[in-house]
């Protein structure tokens, strides 16, 4: 049986897809916060069972009988690290054979402080003893393009990255990566970087936006600072801007750049090309 946390998330419910081109339905839990959002997954004959990190007693009951664990990494800012800590316990508990884990790319030497709560995981999983396979996924290009109405009406990303290079990729893409590592053979112990085939700057992000829809979008690099006060100023809390903004600034350095093809190699198939997210995202 396979279990997928925070399975009615955006990466969750790709995963729970791809899983179900593999394996049948009665052997997929999807492991969720809220059960009440997962109806469409019941309806696909997929068990859902509720998982909230902060419960302890959720997870106990919804890891019975689970052989291989994917554990999406929590969507707090802070704090992630006992969140997973009680995830990673629960699965020692419950004998799973092999916990994948969604980290974060070169999260062992990233300068990013996103990438703190990944490492201290990580490190906790080998702790474990627990079988493992770590998924370091680079950034997703939907979360750039989460900015494309904004930029489509000012004319401009910013961003504090400056000329880095990003490997980023599609959330399907790394979904079907974290399947591959759940039901294929010889994964455990591996720690995989995952990036796209072909990195952009956000300057040539920009670039393919205006080619792709006839308005000119250019990429305005600003300070640490100044970015973190546009980004507070379109609503995201103070800890998550800072966040952000310090990522870009890791970005800038090459943090989120990855050459060497382990996505493309782990999925079977090249990555799914930046110009071809821009489209989906400019149709809607
Ligand atoms: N690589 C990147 O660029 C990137 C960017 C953003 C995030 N991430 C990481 O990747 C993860 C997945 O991304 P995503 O886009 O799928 O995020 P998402 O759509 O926000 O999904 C996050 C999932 O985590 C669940 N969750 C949050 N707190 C939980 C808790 N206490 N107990 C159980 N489940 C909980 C959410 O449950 P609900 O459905 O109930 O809300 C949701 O299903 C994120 O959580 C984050 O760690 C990576």
């Amino acid at each position: 049986m396979y279990a997928v946390t925070g399975a009615t998330g955006q990466l969750g419910r790709l995963v729970i897809d791809a899983l179900l081109a593999t394996v049948p339905a009665g052997q997929i839990v999807a492991a969720v916060r809220n059960p009440a959002k997962a109806h469409d997954l019941a309806e696909r004959g997929v068990l859902v069972r509720e998982a909230d990190y902060t419960r302890p007693e959720t997870l106990a009951t919804a890891l019975v009988g689970v052989d291989k664990l994917l554990l999406i990494s929590s969507t707090e800012v802070d704090g992630r690290l006992s969140l997973h800590r009680a995830v990673i316990d629960a699965a020692r508990r419950a004998g799973v054979s092999l916990l994948a884990y969604t980290s974060m790319l070169h999260a062992d030497t990233s300068p990013a402080r996103l990438a703190i709560e990944h490492r201290q995981t990580e490190e906790v999983i080998a702790a474990s003893g627990l079988p493992s396979v770590i998924l370091r996924n680079g950034w997703y290009t939907e979360n750039h393009l989460m900015a494309l109405p904004a930029a489509l009406e000012h004319g401009a990303f910013v961003g504090a990255a400056n000329g880095g290079r990003f490997s980023s990729g599609a959330r399907k893409d790394y979904a079907e990566a974290a399947v591959m590592a759940l039901t294929t053979e010889g994964n455990a112990g591996k720690i995989y970087e995952l990036a796209a085939d072909n990195a952009f700057t956000l300057t040539e992000l920009a670039a393919e936006v205006s080619r792709q829809s006839g308005k000119t979008v250019v990429y305005n690099d600003l300070a640490e600072d100044a970015y973190v006060s546009v980004l507070k100023g379109v609503g995201l809390p103070a800890d998550l801007a800072g966040l952000l903004a310090d990522a870009d600034v890791a970005a800038s350095r090459g943090a989120l750049f990855d050459d060497t093809g382990t996505l493309a190699r782990l999925i079977g198939r090249p990555t799914t090309p930046m110009v071809s997210l821009v489209g989906a995202a400019l149709r809607g």
